[in-house]
């Protein structure tokens, strides 16, 4: 059974080839796309492009209960969510990766639990992301030599647009990064006891630093990102140990109320 899943964009193409594809049918529809299952340095992985295979779905349309699930059906136990952030702190670096150890919830009408009655849940989301797997990501990331933040609270918007100015200033006061997928795949994640973490990549300063956005600057951005990116997964996937000794799945113990 494939134990590891990553949900992400065109960055994550490059790291691994299909041997095979599933089309999974959940009782949410279906997926991004159909899961494609393949290895990374001799570990089997499955991964989801969440925006689809033609980048048709917007960051409030993606499919997140039918990714979820369908990784959950497939055997994963540990989830991994690449996404593209703005940067809300002068020292978070158009380049620079973030471990992320927080969020802030500014989405405002996602599909974000699968307990919609009869069944009711709570979950804890006090800490939410994985700690053995941000501690590898971090370390790995270190070693490889690429600029990396332990921690990082991300705010997730509910797009597409992008934020005013004055929104900018204010999630500055309490975010280190913005960004728009990150919800509510992580709560989806944990009501099924699976083990999240989040590697963003910086691409922008958000609004807030006045700084014209130079089309060409960000998408070269994006592509160095990538390969880092790239590179990090290669190098940590192979060092996240088979059992899970986080705690992540424990949650599911407090959960029903
Ligand atoms: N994704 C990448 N940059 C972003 C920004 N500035 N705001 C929201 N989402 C983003």
């Amino acid at each position: 059974m494939v134990k590891i899943g990553i949900i992400g964009g065109s960055g994550v193409y490059g790291v691994f080839e299909a041997k095979e594809t599933v089309k999974v049918h959940t009782p949410y529809g279906r997926p991004s796309a159909p899961v494609e299952i393949g290895e990374i340095e001799g570990v089997e992985v499955a991964f989801i492009p969440r925006h689809g295979k033609h980048h048709e779905f917007p960051p409030h349309e993606v499919p997140y209960r039918a990714n979820i699930w369908a990784l959950k059906e497939l055997g994963v136990e540990r989830v991994i969510g690449v996404t593209a952030v703005g940067s809300l702190r002068e020292e978070y670096k158009p380049g620079d990766i973030v471990i992320t150890d927080q969020f802030i919830d500014f989405t405002k009408k996602r599909d974000y639990t699968f307990y919609n009655g009869p069944k009711v849940a709570h979950v804890s989301m006090a800490d939410p992301f994985c700690p053995e797997m941000r501690k590898i990501f971090y370390e790995t990331a270190k070693e490889l030599g690429f600029p990396v933040h332990e921690r990082g609270t991300y705010v997730c918007i509910e797009g597409p647009r992008f934020s005013t100015r004055a929104e900018s200033f204010m999630f500055r006061q309490y975010a280190h990064i913005i960004g728009m997928t990150l919800i509510p795949e992580i709560n989806l994640a944990r009501e099924l006891g699976m083990c999240y973490a989040n590697i963003a990549t910086v691409t922008d300063y958000d609004v807030w630093a006045e700084k014209p956005v130079d089309a060409q600057e960000v998408l070269k951005v994006m592509a160095e990102n990538n390969y880092k990116v790239q590179e990090l997964l290669k190098k940590a996937i192979p060092r996240i140990p088979e059992e899970r000794k986080c705690g992540c799945a424990d949650v599911l113990k407090s959960m029903f109320v």
